[in-house]
């Protein structure tokens, strides 16, 4: 059985939330246990509005954070509590790609320099053989080779972001993390990027995960998709099952919010309405509960445990069954016994007291 590269069971980050004079400062949780496998070749997209925890799950998962809870697996060897010399050697093999490529380039080295630095700190090259090395990373990622001594102002944000891929392929990465790697430009490049991040990942046998806040992209590059809201999974699945079926109404919503992607198609899920709600304070139950058109008293109080369906997907809903019932899913494998607990104790609460007085039932 293929081990998964990279896991994480339980990752939790809270974050102090901004200072208010007067006030006590409520923390963000920005990643709320969640449990997830990557396995090695895929590319896993993490979608969701902004502010949904995206980057966060990215630097736990790279190690780039330290969790406040729950740990991370690398190939099998936890690297929760990793330090020194194989944090480093990790840093090496877990890369990142930033959404700004200007503001992630350092404007007063040259691109020599920008992209031989990972050379230099790991690798004991000489000068002229990291000149080679910038030289033919730098025509991998279709640049000329004799840019390598300009500086970072004299490029457009597409070649900039080339640059950026250089210098995150320098160190030969296993797993290259894509954060919004295409959101900063013009949407006539952003393909071009794109079709680079999949040729380099053939070429290197590359892992990649692509946290994106629109679908546009990950429908093009990603073999699965782990859709977040509010520091939390809702829904994982394929590409193909995230755009043909979604099972989760924010999933839902989110495709029917993108009306490009199914031309001609009748809308028959109501759009995205209102703002995320503030992270600091997230709604009790089902987080997603102010916003759903599918809202019950269950959901307002009750927290809905992520069911593992067919084929492994999985779905965060008390009711997705009977939203999608006229579709051809699934057999469910059977609620853990905190979730019948949790259940148990939530029926016998409606059974004695008012609903208005359910909001103090801890799910
Ligand atoms: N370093 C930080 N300090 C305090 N709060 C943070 C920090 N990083 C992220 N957050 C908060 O965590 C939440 C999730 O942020 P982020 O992971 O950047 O989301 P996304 O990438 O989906 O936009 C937000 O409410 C954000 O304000
Ligand atoms: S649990 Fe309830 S509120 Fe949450 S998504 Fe499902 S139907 Fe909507
Ligand atoms: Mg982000």
């Amino acid at each position: 059985m293929t081990l998964p590269i990279l896991e994480c069971s339980d990752l939790t980050k809270t974050f102090p939330g901004p200072t208010r004079l007067f006030k006590r400062n409520p923390h963000v949780t920005a990643v709320d246990r969640i449990s997830l496998q990557v396995m090695p070749g895929e590319t896993l997209a993490i979608v969701g509005e902004s502010g949904s925890g995206k980057s966060t799950l990215g630097r736990l998962l790279l190690r780039l954070l330290a969790p406040s809870q729950g740990q991370v697996f690398y190939q099998g060897e936890e690297i929760t509590k990793a330090s020194g010399a194989r944090l480093n050697q990790l840093r090496r093999e877990l890369q990142i790609i930033f959404q700004d490529p200007f503001a992630s380039l350092n404007p007063r080295m040259t691109v020599e320099h920008i992209v031989g630095e990972p050379l230099w700190l790991h690798e004991s090259l000489s000068g002229s053989q990291r000149q080679e090395k910038v030289a033919e990373l730098l025509q991998t990622v279709g640049l000329p080779a004799v840019w390598a001594r300009r500086y970072p102002h004299e490029f457009s944000g597409g070649q900039r972001q080339r640059i950026g891929i250089a210098r995150a392929l320098a160190s030969g990465p296993k797993l290259l993390l894509g954060d919004e790697p295409v959101s900063a430009l013009d949407v006539s490049v952003q393909a071009q990027v794109v079709n680079l991040l999949e040729s380099l990942k053939q070429q290197f046998g590359l892992t990649m995960i692509v946290v994106a806040h629109g679908l546009g992209v990950i429908r093009h590059m990603s073999d699965r998709v782990a859709v977040m809201y509010l520091g939390q999974i809702v829904e994982l699945a394929t590409v193909e099952e995230i755009f043909d079926a979604p099972l989760h109404p924010y999933t839902q919503a989110l495709i029917a919010s993108a009306p490009r992607l199914q031309p001609g198609a009748a809308r028959q899920i109501p759009v995205l309405q209102g703002d995320l709600p503030n992270p600091a304070a997230p709604p009790k139950g089902c987080r997603f509960h102010t916003r759903c058109p599918y809202v019950s008293d269950e959901c307002r109080v009750l927290e809905p445990i992520q069911q593992v369906i067919a084929g492994g997907r999985q779905v965060a809903c008390h009711r997705w069954q009977e939203i999608n019932r006229d579709r051809s899913v699934i057999t469910v494998t059977p609620p853990s016994d905190a979730f019948l607990r949790r259940r148990a104790l939530f029926d016998r609460a409606v059974k004695h007291r008012a609903l208005t007085s359910l909001g103090e039932i801890t799910p």
